[in-house]
């Protein structure tokens, strides 16, 4: 059973919203009485969760936007149909390789996305926080693999390891302005990109997982929900591992 989260009157960007889990976590934040604004850069996964949500029309809204990209992010924070109270920096992509074999490119993408993303829409998002003494939540999701690192994933380490850092000076910065900033590190996590692998190579890192599973996107979004809460006002500049101990 879900903890009753209670986010009436609460106002929330999600960016990549739209599938796995952000998608998980626009539908906890919906049921538990938020706006949402679903902020994502596939068109097909927009339309699916837009009809998935028919039975939120009234207060979920849906963006088409690129948050590695200044421009397009500047203008969905123009169409904001409210001010917002919380942002959850979900968006991420990967693009493994090993070291020896990654590309520039393979790089860049990944920084842009997964890093230089949640600098672009924090700080155009500044502007839409409410003015009012509503609790203001910033959440990035990282990853574990942040905190120990990763073959074949220096690209999304660095970029993930960045977004810690980043958590952690906002929250020097903007803790006295009513603002909590947190990340969770994610460990893995049951999402179509996880579900597509082979059952062998599965297996193999469930076996590494002391709760001896994979989690499931609904734990993270918990977790989100928690630290956007009222009740979670004194954490601020925490990293909250989901991670079925993977990493102790
Ligand atoms: N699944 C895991 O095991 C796992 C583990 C640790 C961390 N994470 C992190 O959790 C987050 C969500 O991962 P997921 O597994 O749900 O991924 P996913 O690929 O299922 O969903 C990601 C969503 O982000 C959107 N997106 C990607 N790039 C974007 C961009 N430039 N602009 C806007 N939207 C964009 C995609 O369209 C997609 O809808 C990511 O940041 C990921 O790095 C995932």
């Amino acid at each position: 059973m879900n903890i009753q989260y209670k986010f009436l009157n609460r106002h929330v960007v999600i960016t990549g919203g739209a599938r796995g889990i952000g998608f998980e976590m626009t539908k906890l934040f919906l049921s538990s009485g938020a706006h949402v604004s679903v902020w994502d850069y596939a068109q097909d996964n927009l339309e699916s969760a837009r009809r998935e949500l028919s039975a939120f029309a009234d207060k979920v809204h849906f963006a088409q936007v690129d948050v590695s990209k200044a421009a397009s992010v500047e203008a969905a924070a123009q169409q904001l149909p409210w001010p917002i109270d919380t942002l959850i920096n979900n968006a991420g992509i990967t693009r493994d390789k090993s070291f020896s074999k990654m590309a520039q490119e393979d790089w860049q993408a990944v920084i842009d996305t997964n890093l230089t993303g949640v600098f672009n829409v924090t700080k155009t998002l500044l502007a839409n926080f409410k003015t009012d003494s509503t609790p203001k939540r910033i959440v990035n999701i990282s990853s574990v693999v942040a905190l120990y690192g990763n073959f074949g994933q220096t690209n999304y380490v660095a970029a993930k390891a960045g977004v810690i850092g980043m958590t952690k000076t906002w929250a020097r910065e903007l803790s006295r302005k009513g603002f909590t900033v947190n990340a969770i590190a994610p460990g893995f996590t049951l999402t179509p990109m996880v579900e597509a692998m082979p059952a062998e190579a599965r297996a193999q890192i469930e076996q590494k997982i002391p709760v001896g599973r994979m989690g499931m996107p609904i734990e993270i979004a918990n977790a989100a929900a928690f630290l956007a809460s009222e009740e979670a006002g004194y954490i601020s500049g925490t990293v909250l591992s989901v991670d079925g101990a993977l990493v102790v």
